[in-house]
């Protein structure tokens, strides 16, 4: 008989749904794999109005009615309290800050802290998470996640009762200080992170469908995620950062970072915690902890992996996926 685990249905708090056609693409493959997902605002324009935010939602819940959106908004300076307000009141759970320059569409983020105080202050008495971009764009690229952790630790020191979020670790030096930081500060982990290395970006030839921000970093990072991932701490939990680009646009000579893996994240975690002997660890950190600090109900729905190989397609809808024609030992049970 095949092997067969049945976990709730996970839940991603760090994924790109995109705008237009590619929308239709992005909620198709994160419904099938995903209960809720938190939706980042970095589309253009932005999602920092009550209108915008309300209308983004819509046209996902049309898409598909049973997949629940978690809703942010990206801050930008200068904003007001009662336009923090506003966005609680359309329904955002979270803020986004994006540090200017830091990533895709971020030329309108935030280049210190101090431009966002009355959000922020806000945003921590209405009980919002802030979710942070943690790089500092003017450090060296190897070096911009760890730089930045200054700033984010002057910002939980300012505000005691805000909880944070930071986005996408990817140095072994930012699970240490996020697991320094009180219970209000968690961390999120995604597919590639605990898969790749820099290697896989320029190790032989260069590679732009595994360019992401931050950029994936060296075997001890890698291998200290992994740890944070099978830890049980439920300071870490998943957050895919699936940002599609599509592949013209990759292999264009200006490749923009983000990697599409909600097609088979699921799958390749399954085959990552069995391989390291952390398959019951896998349910708690893909579909417990993150709803949990968000305080959201994990899924009462469950998802069924089977062990049956699927081959990852080489590219779809016009997307080269994350590890793109390689084949991964379990599958959905239709
Ligand atoms: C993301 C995108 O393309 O929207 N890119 C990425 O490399 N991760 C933005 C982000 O989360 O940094
Ligand atoms: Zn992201």
């Amino acid at each position: 008989m095949e092997k067969m685990i049945a976990i709730r249905k996970p839940s991603d708090m760090h994924l790109h749904l995109r705008q237009g056609a590619m929308l239709k693409t992005t909620v198709r493959d994160a419904a099938a794999w995903f209960a809720q997902a938190v939706v980042m605002p970095n589309t253009l324009p932005p999602i920092n109005t009550p209108e915008r935010l309300a209308a983004y939602r819509d046209e996902i819940f049309s898409l598909a009615p049973g997949f629940k959106p978690v809703m942010s908004f990206k801050l930008y300076p200068g904003m007001s309290a009662s336009a923090v307000k506003a966005m609680a009141k359309a329904g955002a759970l979270l803020g986004k800050l994006y540090p200017a320059g830091a990533t895709t569409n971020s030329e309108d983020g935030v280049t210190s802290w101090h431009q966002i105080k009355e959000a922020l202050g806000a945003m921590s008495d209405l009980g919002l998470v802030l979710s942070i971009h943690c790089e500092k764009p003017d450090a060296f690229v190897l070096d911009r996640e760890y730089k930045y952790h200054r700033e984010f630790a002057a910002i939980c020191k300012a505000y005691p009762d805000l909880r944070m979020v930071f986005e996408h670790i990817s140095d072994r030096r930012s699970i240490e200080f996020v697991a320094s930081l009180p219970d209000r500060v968690a961390g999120t982990i995604t597919a590639h992170h605990l898969l790749l290395t820099l290697d896989d970006v320029i190790g032989a030839n260069m590679n732009p469908h595994t360019f992401c921000k931050p950029v994936v970093k060296g075997p001890k990072d890698r291998d200290a995620l992994q740890q944070a991932a099978f830890s049980g701490s439920s300071k870490f939990f998943f957050g895919s950062d699936s940002a599609p680009h599509l592949k013209t646009k990759k292999e264009s000579g200006a490749a923009a970072g983000g990697i599409y893996s909600s097609p088979y994240a699921v799958p390749l975690m399954a085959e990552l915690f069995e391989q390291q002997g952390q398959l019951k660890k896998l349910e708690n950190f893909i579909s417990v902890f993150g709803p949990k600090f968000y305080g959201l109900k994990p899924a009462k729905e469950k998802l069924v992996l089977i062990k049956k190989e699927s081959t990852i397609p080489a590219v779809t809808d016009g997307i080269v996926p994350l590890c793109a024609g390689k084949t991964v030992s379990w599958s959905i049970k239709a």
